[in-house]
């Protein structure tokens, strides 16, 4: 550490806020261990921290956090699953429009990618899971392949900005190479590193470091899309290339319709800045945010935010009052992304308390029993409060939300591929083929994206076959 000199200007913010333990141990590290030290100091904004840090320490615990805080009343204004003829009218016409915001090279894809994916326990990127109910398709390829029918359809590029952090940023982009991008033009693969942000202890606002030269640092959230769209220089290149609309999705759903030509639609007809789909929540305790109004104004409060007697109620007819369940399905307007990156204070921050492993003041390493620190994190979904016209349109599960995030039971791998396949059966036989019921059933989505694709092609299929994959043939682009 000798020759490494630390700046003044860090000693003095250290000092000014009360951090100048972070240094405490560096006469123990070598050169190389105290320049990577100085490095992440030199990335942590202060000022910024030391907010977070005096919020968290006046919350006395963590269930208190901005969504919280007001009067929660159910969601008002929301377009339902069509039901007549008048509505089935109004959703053709908003696909219709919506192929006309693609053709004209106005849309853009966004995948969070930066969560570990823990639940599932899976030690990769959770893009790389196989899912296919026949072969090992990966929820990345079922993403990659919709982009491709898409860009071929509307003979425009699509840009998708993938977002990563540093548990996943090298596997992702590795795992993309070696699959040559599934055939998406590289140029068009956009990714990016979300931001990190320290963990301090609970009872005295310090932060915590996790060795003598290792700082805890955590992902800031998928809120922090905002600003890595923004450092990365992305934001700009959105506007260059002319992207109005922004699709924006999760890495856990192989359901997803991506760029979803009715959702662009509904979203232009009615002006929003930001649109959100949602399923009918299973059950009360079914972990998913809720799309409801907190003091008038529309917003999602996370499941772990909902006071379980609010989530358990219903009205006359038994149905829950907060009923529309967030599947994390998005369109921004370009601009409003612009406009909440100018915001100094960025979106809300949850605080979660959380048991973290560290060092103590003496440098022992320390796994504790009971949560010990704070972490911070920023969700996208803050933005809704900011949009002007936000809109809610309401989905079918079975088509549209079969997510990957448990090993077992509700939301499995299991669960997921067997909603693959019984789609895949109902797309068949809406085009006319008889499918054996025990059939384990696949569709690349360059062959179909939907039920109307496949009553257009030449198909052969008996309906004794147990097992229909449908694939290109080799030649096919
Ligand atoms: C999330 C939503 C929940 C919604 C549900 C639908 C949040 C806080 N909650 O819950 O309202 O009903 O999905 O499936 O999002 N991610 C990052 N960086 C991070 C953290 C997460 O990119 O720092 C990404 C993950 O890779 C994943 C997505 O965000 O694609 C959601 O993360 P996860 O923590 O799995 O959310 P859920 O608890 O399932």
């Amino acid at each position: 550490m000798k020759n490494v000199v630390v700046p003044d200007t860090l000693l003095d913010t250290l000092r000014k806020y009360q951090q100048e333990h972070l240094l405490e141990f560096r006469d123990r590290l070598d050169e190389a261990a105290c320049q990577n030290l100085l490095r992440s100091l030199d990335q942590i904004d202060f000022p910024e921290v030391a907010r977070l840090i005096e919020s968290a320490l006046k919350r006395s615990s963590s269930k208190e956090t901005p969504t919280t805080t007001g009067a929660i009343s159910p969601l008002r204004q929301v377009v339902r699953l069509p039901e007549t003829e008048v509505q089935r009218k109004a959703l053709q016409q908003a696909k219709r429009q919506g192929q006309e915001i693609l053709d004209a090279g106005k849309v853009g894809a966004i995948l969070v990618a930066g969560g570990q994916g823990s639940r599932l326990g899976f030690p990769h990127p959770k893009g790389m899971y196989p899912i296919g109910p026949v072969t090992d398709r990966s929820l990345f390829q079922i993403f990659f392949e919709q982009l491709v029918s898409l860009s071929n359809r509307h003979n425009v590029a699509i840009p998708y900005f993938i977002m990563t952090s540093d548990a996943t940023h090298e596997e992702t982009e590795q795992f993309l190479r070696e699959h040559n991008w599934f055939g998406y033009p590289e140029k068009d693969v956009l990714l990016f590193r979300q931001g990190k942000l320290p963990a301090i202890d609970a009872h005295t606002g310090k932060i915590l470091l996790a060795g003598p030269g290792e700082i805890c640092m955590s992902p800031d959230g998928h809120g922090g899309l905002l600003q890595a769209l923004k450092k990365s220089g992305l934001l700009d290149q959105m506007r260059q290339r002319g992207i109005e609309y922004l699709f924006y999705h999760q890495v856990d759903n192989p359901s997803v319709r991506l760029c979803d030509p009715a959702m662009l639609g509904f979203h232009a007809q009615h002006e929003s800045e930001l649109s959100t789909k949602v399923v009918a929540k299973r059950s009360p305790e079914e972990r998913v945010g809720i799309v409801a109004e907190v003091d008038g104004v529309q917003q999602i409060i996370e499941y772990s935010d909902l006071d379980p007697e609010l989530a358990a109620q219903r009205d006359e007819q038994g149905r829950l009052l907060y009923w529309a369940g967030n599947i994390a399905v998005h369109i921004f307007n370009r601009t409003l992304l612009e406009k909440l990156t100018l915001d100094q204070e960025g979106l809300p921050v949850h605080i979660a308390h959380k048991k973290v492993d560290c060092i103590d003041r003496n440098g022992e390493p320390v796994t504790p029993d009971e949560p010990n620190a704070f972490k911070f994190e920023r969700f996208i979904f803050d933005a809704i409060p900011q949009a002007k016209n936000p809109l809610v349109l309401e989905v079918d599960r079975a088509a549209e939300f079969n997510p990957v995030k448990n090993r077992t039971g509700d939301d499995s791998p299991e669960t997921a591929r067997a909603a693959l396949t019984s789609q895949a059966k109902s797309w068949l036989e809406k085009a006319g083929w008889e499918v054996n019921p025990e059939a384990i059933v696949e569709i690349s989505p360059l062959v179909a994206l939907d039920a109307e694709d496949l009553a257009e092609l030449d198909l052969q299929i008996r309906p004794d076959q147990k097992e229909i994959l449908l694939i290109p043939e080799q030649g096919d682009s």
